[in-house]
């Protein structure tokens, strides 16, 4: 058993340092945001994540994760400490290290014993060196710490399930000592047999982005396919269904939709880009990817224009689901940000529902109509935009929704409705690649 500290109590901290101290660890999160760390003690989660609730509640009630707003002494007491503070997206698309760095300098300040000290934040290559030389230079020279990258691959909505049941561990140290200690961290698994793969510290910061590049990369490619669908009236969902039986490719992230968002593909995308070029390399598949998504999202607005014969203004515009995906509260690079800013640039009403996200959005604009339900949402509206594939609009009742707006237009960008009820109701319909009878 080990003493672990955790440093940044965001969605990534917060969800391994729980998952840790139900490894059986003594976990502090800490966080220099007071405020947090208060509602945090409170038993109050400001993330929506299936299951972290009751993942935090257990472990605390275990005596095994405490929040903690005292950085300094966390550092103090641990055996291990991760950094897991954010690095967001700084100028030309490479990540800004700067909580990071800070991180580094409080670590170097109280490292008073032998530390591993790890990052599970995702860092540019070559940041390792960085930290560990800050260590070097603001602590006392005569104590010993290793530095491992251990990024981590946690999906917004399934964060807990990725942490509890991963497909791998990756960890990049420089020596068996402190690749040992972090082994013991995940003991549970190994045992388990998950895949624990030792790599350099380099190696492993590029496996993290490489794996993200790839998935945005098949998204993109897929998004490109539905979009031939869309011109030769082939259906996607049997491409895509027939590719993913081949076992090379895999039926996984073959699913096309409005573009890919959230906290990283986005994000680590242009930093891998902006990497290569500080390398003199070319990552010329993934620039396209990240152009493909940008304009797939404009195809959406293109898409839901042309549904209404390019008259928006004065239209009342419903638009079902704001965050980047099902099972998040996350609107960050959401397609639906596109969508409502052409709407509201062009005059339309907008009315908006999503079961987790309202909040977060509004914060994007403060004006928005929000609703509680679908059913309020749709209420005469012009037209209907699914951008969210949540459960509960896959099952959304069409005779119901046909009686509920003024007119049956339907854009469904995360191809979620079945085209059969839809032309059986009569719906003016589009969606992602899917063959119009
Ligand atoms: C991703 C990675 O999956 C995770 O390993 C990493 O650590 C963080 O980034 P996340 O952003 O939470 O996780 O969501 P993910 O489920 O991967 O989806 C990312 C985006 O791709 C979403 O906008 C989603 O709607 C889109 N997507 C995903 C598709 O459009 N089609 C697919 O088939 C899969």
């Amino acid at each position: 058993m080990k003493n672990i500290a955790v440093i940044g109590t965001g969605y990534v901290g917060l969800v391994s340092g729980a998952g840790i101290s139900d490894f059986g660890h003594n976990v502090v999160c800490a966080d220099i945001d007071k405020n947090k760390i208060k509602h945090l003690q409170n038993g109050e989660i400001p993330i929506y994540e299936p299951g972290l609730h009751e993942l935090v509640n257990r472990n605390v009630q275990s005596a095994r994760l405490l929040f903690s707003s005292d950085v300094n002494k966390s550092i103090e007491d641990a055996d291990v400490i991760f950094i897991a503070v954010g690095t967001p997206e700084g100028e030309n698309g490479a990540s800004d290290l700067t909580a990071v760095l800070e991180v580094a300098r409080a670590i170097g300040k109280n490292l008073n014993s032998y530390k591993v000290i790890c990052t599970k934040s995702t860092v540019p290559i070559g940041t390792g060196a960085e930290i560990s030389k800050i260590i070097n230079e603001t602590s006392n020279n005569s104590i010993e710490f290793d530095y491992v990258s251990n990024p981590e691959f946690l999906r917004e909505g399934s964060a807990v399930k990725d942490f509890l049941w991963p497909d791998r561990v990756i960890i990049g140290a420089s020596n068996v000592r402190a690749f040992d200690i972090m082994k013991n961290v995940y003991r549970p698994l190994y045992i388990n047999e998950t895949p624990v793969i030792q790599t350099t510290i380099e190696t492993a910061e590029l496996i993290k982005y490489a794996s993200n590049a790839f998935l945005s990369v098949k998204i993109s490619y897929m998004n490109e396919i539905a979009n031939m669908c869309d011109e030769i009236g082939a259906d996607v969902h049997v491409v895509s269904k027939a590719m993913g039986i081949d076992g090379r490719i895999s039926p996984k992230f073959l699913h096309p939709g409005p573009g890919f968002g959230g906290s990283c593909f986005p994000k680590d995308t242009k930093a891998l880009v902006s990497m290569a070029e500080k390398f003199g390399t070319n990552l010329n598949v993934v620039e396209s990817a990240i152009a493909a998504n940008q304009l797939q999202k404009e195809r959406m607005v293109k898409k839901l224009f042309k549904l209404l014969n390019n008259d928006v203004k004065g239209k009342t515009i419903a638009i079902l689901g704001l965050a980047f995906k099902a099972q998040t509260d996350d609107v960050r690079e959401s397609p639906s940000i596109n969508i409502i800013n052409a709407l509201i640039n062009n005059g339309a009403n907008v009315k908006a529902f999503d079961p987790a996200a309202n909040d977060n959005m509004k914060k994007l604009f403060e004006d928005l109509d929000t609703y509680m339900s679908w059913e309020e949402t749709v209420k005469d509206a012009d037209c209907v935009v699914i951008m969210t594939e949540w459960n509960e609009f896959r099952g959304i009742n069409l005779s119901k929704l046909k009686e509920l707006v003024k007119h049956p237009n339907l854009l469904d960008c995360r191809n979620i409705l079945k085209i059969d009820d839809l032309e059986k109701q009569g719906f003016n319909y589009d969606n992602v690649g899917r063959k119009k009878r």
